[in-house]
């Protein structure tokens, strides 16, 4: 989602993070997406929608919407019976038509295009240009699609990466591409978007696409991550040189080089020759210094646990001020599904910037750092792949050798989640991940997001030991998951390719599975409620049932509990215990503020980011 800048100083920011990985760098010879769904600041709609592919007439023309963030995100009899008007609602007016084509997959879709029953699958994240276009709802606005629309489009339309590329990129630069969050022509957001696409010819591509100069039309780019890569975007902008001559890794606008060209972002050196023309140089917009920790951690991350021979370095970079990390890298070893959920699951563990440590941590070592106003304080948090606020993540797993692929779909925070798996060619999923998935703003015990969500809520209140549970929670059902998900694809390889079949019988047995686990993650809150309250575990009603765990040592020593020592004396008159305690207890605070400069400087010093203080 979105990287949102609040004035220079105060950088308020949204993220989202995309991992793709090619068909050699795969245990199986699968291609994989993901997308941590980083929402925030404003509330989300909830829900999970399989929308049915249809025929259409000649001459159809299809509505495009101005997508809205909360609930309900759209409203209309086009597309699903979830999205048809409930008590209460208008439908959502078109923003404007393009014209439909005679066919559409079926596809599942959150706030982007996610899958569809021709394994294209999708994952997104917000990067940040030097353009910036509007939608047509806002004054000055000019331009009708916004990456929600393009990536459903992409869904409804294409079999292939290339194709997905191909038909985002033309209608953008037809009908203009506008950011989510690209604020009003006083105050620019400057959003762009790059998404990773892969299908079941078994190719994964990274797409980069912004509005055009004039703030209509667009400017977009595709570049192929090599079979054995592993690529990231973590909000800013990848793909570097373009050479056209080879349209198997590289497709783009036609005005990808002048549009720069015009605006004097960049001038060849050889007039007429764009080998020394740098996509991301040329577009992305450079931030003020404090957003790379948060960009770049991330990149590093992954690229560090799965290139480690690379010995990628984390002075992090942005843009074009600091180096950036490659387009993509070469796995060390052949990747499982498995190791990418659980990188999406990350909070820098066993790094020197793992969040379950330090003071910030707090005295139960909670790895998540709330953002929000600080007070004019300057400074910044990591960002790690998964946050408090990531609303949903997925892995799309395609196996070109398989009659379908699978979404595994993780509901709320990915350190808290089970990664559920649906199949691409499911047209109907649990009524918990939709009609009742409820809303952000009201607690819902039915919806299959508040399960995760108040886990991961009540975990906050004993961060460490509550994880236990969690944890093997997690693995008890993540394990079934994928026992039980290799069933079934192995049957459905005997069903012959009877595509009602096999859809009938995998959309049974995994919203079967989907609500089984909503059941028991339910059945874990209300465990935990009664196991850890008031500060204490309590198992049993018999005596020493309830533990009484207290705090960790190195936090009651950082704090005034051990001001207060028992006495070693009778007190008297003659000398009250204040005159001798005050001078112990300034020595003290002096020594505390001292040791946590010192500290403090000493870890900015080492993480690199001294330049933002
Ligand atoms: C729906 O439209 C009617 C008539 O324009 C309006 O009075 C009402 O407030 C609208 N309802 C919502 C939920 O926007
Ligand atoms: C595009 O928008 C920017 C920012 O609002 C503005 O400065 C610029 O003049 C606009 N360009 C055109 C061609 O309208
Ligand atoms: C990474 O570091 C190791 C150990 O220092 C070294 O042997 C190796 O050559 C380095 N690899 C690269 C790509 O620089
Ligand atoms: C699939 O084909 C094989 C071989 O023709 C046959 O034995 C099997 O019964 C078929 N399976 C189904 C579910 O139709
Ligand atoms: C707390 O402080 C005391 C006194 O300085 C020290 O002996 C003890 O090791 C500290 N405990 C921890 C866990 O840091």
């Amino acid at each position: 989602m979105r990287i949102a800048l609040i004035a220079l100083l105060a950088v308020a920011i949204e993220a989202c993070t995309m991992i793709a990985v090619g068909k050699k760098a795969t245990v199986d010879g699968s291609t994989i997406v993901t997308h941590n769904d980083d929402a925030g600041d404003d509330a989300s709609d909830l829900r999970l929608v399989a929308i049915e592919g249809r025929e259409y007439p000649t001459d159809s023309e299809r509505a495009v919407y101005k997508i809205f963030g909360g609930y309900p995100r759209l409203v209309s009899t086009d597309r699903s019976p979830q999205y048809y008007p409930k008590q209460g609602q208008n439908e959502t007016k078109p923003m404007g038509f393009i014209p439909q084509v005679s066919r559409t997959y079926s596809y599942i879709q959150q706030e982007y295009g996610i899958i569809n029953e021709v394994q294209l699958a999708i994952g997104e994240s917000t990067c940040n240009s030097k353009t910036n276009g509007w939608p047509l709802t806002i004054p000055g606005g000019q331009s009708l699609l916004g990456i929600g629309e393009l990536t459903n489009i992409a869904m409804e339309r294409c079999d292939s990466a290339r194709c997905a590329i191909q038909t985002m990129g033309d209608l953008a630069v037809k009908y203009g591409f506008y950011g989510e969050y690209s604020g009003t022509p006083e105050a620019p957001g400057y959003d762009s978007e790059a998404l990773g696409i892969t299908d079941r010819y078994g190719e994964v591509w990274i797409f980069h696409i912004m509005a055009g100069p004039a703030n209509n039309s667009a400017i977009w780019a595709g570049q192929r991550v090599p079979d054995d890569h592993i690529a990231v975007v973590a909000n800013r902008f990848t793909i570097g040189a373009i050479d056209l001559s080879k349209p198997d890794q590289f497709m783009a606008s036609d005005n990808v080089f002048s549009a720069a060209e015009s605006m004097g972002w960049y001038t060849p050196k050889v007039p007429g020759k764009t080998d020394d023309f740098d996509f991301s140089k040329a577009y992305a917009r450079e931030l003020p210094p404090g957003p790379h920790i948060f960009a770049d951690g991330r990149t590093w991350r992954v690229y560090s646990t799965f290139a480690k021979s690379q010995n990628f370095t984390h002075d992090f970079g942005y843009v074009t001020v600091y180096p950036r990390y490659p387009f993509s890298v070469r796995a060390d070893n052949p990747i499982a599904l498995s190791q990418i959920t659980t990188i999406l699951r990350d909070q820098f563990q066993g790094t020197e910037y793992d969040l379950h440590n330090g003071a910030a941590a707090g005295p139960f070592g909670s790895p998540l750092r709330y953002s929000g106003f600080t007070l004019g304080i300057h400074g910044a948090w990591i960002n790690p792949l998964s946050v408090h606020r990531t609303l949903y993540s997925y892995a799309a797993h395609i196996q070109s050798n398989s009659p379908v692929g699978t979404l595994w779909f993780g509901e709320s925070s990915p350190h808290g989640t089970v990664y559920i798996p649906f199949s691409s060619i499911q047209t109907k999923l649990p009524a918990s991940f939709h009609d009742l998935a409820g809303k952000q703003s009201e607690f819902n015990p039915k919806s299959a997001w508040w399960a995760f969500n108040f886990v991961n809520n009540w975990r906050t209140l004993r961060y460490d030991l509550i994880s236990e549970d969690v944890v093997a929670f997690i693995k008890k059902y993540q394990d079934e998951a994928l026992a039980l998900n290799t069933v079934m694809l192995e049957y459905v390889s005997t069903l012959n390719g009877s595509t009602a079949e096999m859809r009938a019988f995998l959309e049974a047995s995994h919203n079967r599975f989907a609500e089984h686990v909503v059941d028991a993650r339910w059945q874990l809150a209300w465990t935990l409620i009664a196991k850890y309250s008031d500060g204490y575990v309590t198992t049993g009603e018999q005596p020493g049932g309830m533990a009484s765990p207290g705090y960790p040592g190195w936090w009651l020593n950082m704090t005034n509990y051990v001001q207060w020592q028992p006495r070693q004396q009778p007190v008297t008159l003659a000398s009250t215990p204040s005159i001798s305690f005050m001078p112990n207890l300034t020595l003290f605070i002096g020594i505390l503020v001292g040791f946590i400069a010192h500290y403090a400087l000493h870890r900015t010093r080492r993480q690199g980011y001294s330049s933002i203080l």
